[in-house]
């Protein structure tokens, strides 16, 4: 690994530190030779403090055991109907799938648990066929998998579910990764499977919204490879239900999962959610967010010091960018129409949000709207980010001369020297 690498996975590591990743290995990974590079790949994300759990499926181990019985199994992934003897052949597989992984976390000092978390019912009589022991997922026990990921445990999740009488029920790996993922406020959900991503006809699809990933669904669902349809689906599923990205990854490729997780330049397919995001002018409810945004900047002396109340009086400056109806960052515009100015103040980007252009976007923002309210020149101060707003922003270093009279009088009673940056509108 270079050492460039390194620092692109640091860049994401606030934003992943204390979420969680949910991994769903298709029953064939575990079985390939990368499979020991996938755990090591757990545990880097695990030293990274993201939680992991872990959900796999059981098909190829399945259909391998009815190759050698020769007993035929009424399905192998937990779609169709299940009887009893496929039912044992299932809990046989996925016994042997989690105890291999489990040996794996093992051998990589990780700590390892299977429990009865996903309590399931049957999937009961569909179109007039009982589909007997296959089941669907009733609810996931969130309490008892996170009271494991708080102990440094990798929950190990097999397709199989549990009712409240004890009765055993075959599930789809691919459903029961997206139930888990939804009840652990997943960051993620990665499907790891021996398809390279999913392919309409010969294109490998890169980055979806879920809105695109829907049409394609709907109408070129045919040109999808078979195998990849159901994988796309619950994607769609999981993004449509909060999880706000799904990766559908080969899980045989040596470091595609790393590549996936930490690089704009995954190797497999991205689902996104549709996140909402937008500038709106700040409310008076918005002032204990700035302040919380606000409140490092200003402990490290970047920021001037505002109290809750200051902003609250000025909160008509300020401005908010939502990430899901939050304010992830802040920007304020004070305007000095004498002298036809405006001083951008205040910027400030959550860091688990920064380096997605953020920043960039408030700028320009700032811009339109001081050129929108008569400014000719945009005013900026900064002690430690000046170089952000020179090289991305494109301001001039200037001097305090610059600055209106009434600001330069504050200017020169903070004692703060910031470097004052103009830019001609
Ligand atoms: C500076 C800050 C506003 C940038 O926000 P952001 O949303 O991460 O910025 P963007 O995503 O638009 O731009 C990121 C780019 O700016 C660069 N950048 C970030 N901080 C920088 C700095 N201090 N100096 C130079 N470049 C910087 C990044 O390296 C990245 O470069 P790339 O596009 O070449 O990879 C944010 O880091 C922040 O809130 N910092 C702390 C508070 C602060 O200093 N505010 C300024 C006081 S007014």
């Amino acid at each position: 690994m270079r050492l460039t690498d390194l620092r692109e996975i640091l860049r994401y590591v606030p934003r992943f530190r204390d979420r969680v990743f949910v991994i769903a290995l298709d029953g064939a990974v575990v079985e390939d030779d990368n499979f020991a590079n996938l755990l090591l790949d757990i545990v880097l994300l695990r030293s990274l403090r993201i939680g992991v759990a872990l959900v796999h499926g059981a098909g190829h181990q399945i259909r391998r055991m009815a190759e050698q019985s020769g007993q035929v199994p009424s399905n192998t992934d937990g779609t169709g109907l299940t009887d009893a003897a496929t039912l044992q052949m299932a809990i046989n597989a996925a016994n042997r799938v989690t105890h291999e992984i489990l040996e794996g976390l093992s051998a990589n000092d990780l700590r390892g648990a299977y429990s009865n978390a996903v309590v399931a019912h049957p999937a009961g009589i569909l179109q007039g066929v009982d589909f007997q022991f296959t089941g669907r997922v009733e609810r996931i026990d969130t309490a008892l998998l996170e009271g494991l990921l708080e102990r440094d445990i990798v929950p190990v999740i097999p397709a199989l579910g549990l009712d409240g009488e004890g009765h055993t029920f075959r599930l789809n790996s691919d459903a029961v990764a997206v139930e888990v993922a939804k009840a652990l406020r997943a960051a993620k959900l990665i499907y790891l499977s021996t398809h390279k991503g999913v392919h309409l006809g010969s294109q490998l699809l890169r980055q979806l919204s879920v809105d695109e990933a829907e049409g394609i669904l709907r109408t070129q669902r045919a040109e999808i490879a078979s195998g990849q349809v159901s994988k796309l689906e619950q994607a769609v599923r999981a993004a449509r239900d909060g999880v706000p990205r799904v990766h559908i990854v080969d899980g045989r490729v040596e470091e595609g999962l790393l590549a996936e997780v930490f690089s704009n330049e995954g190797i497999g397919t991205l689902v996104h959610a549709n996140e909402y995001q937008a500038i709106r002018k700040a409310q008076k409810k918005d002032a204990r967010a700035i302040f919380a945004l606000i409140k490092p900047g200003m402990e490290s002396d970047e920021l001037l010091r505002r109290s809750r109340a200051d902003i609250e009086r000025q909160i008509d400056d300020y401005y908010v960018f939502d990430v899901d109806r939050t304010p992830v960052a802040c920007m304020a515009l004070h305007f000095f129409p004498e002298v036809e100015k405006a001083e951008m103040a205040c910027v400030v980007v959550d860091p688990r949000y920064e380096n997605q252009g953020i920043g960039g976007r408030l700028v320009q923002y700032a811009e339109a709207q001081a050129r929108a309210g008569g400014a000719r020149e945009l005013l900026c101060l900064s002690t430690q980010a000046y170089n952000f707003f020179q090289q991305k922003g494109g301001f001039q270093v200037a001097t305090p001369d610059a600055l209106p009279p009434s600001r330069r009088e504050r200017y020169d009673r903070s004692g703060r020297n910031s470097l004052v940056l103009t830019k001609r509108l």
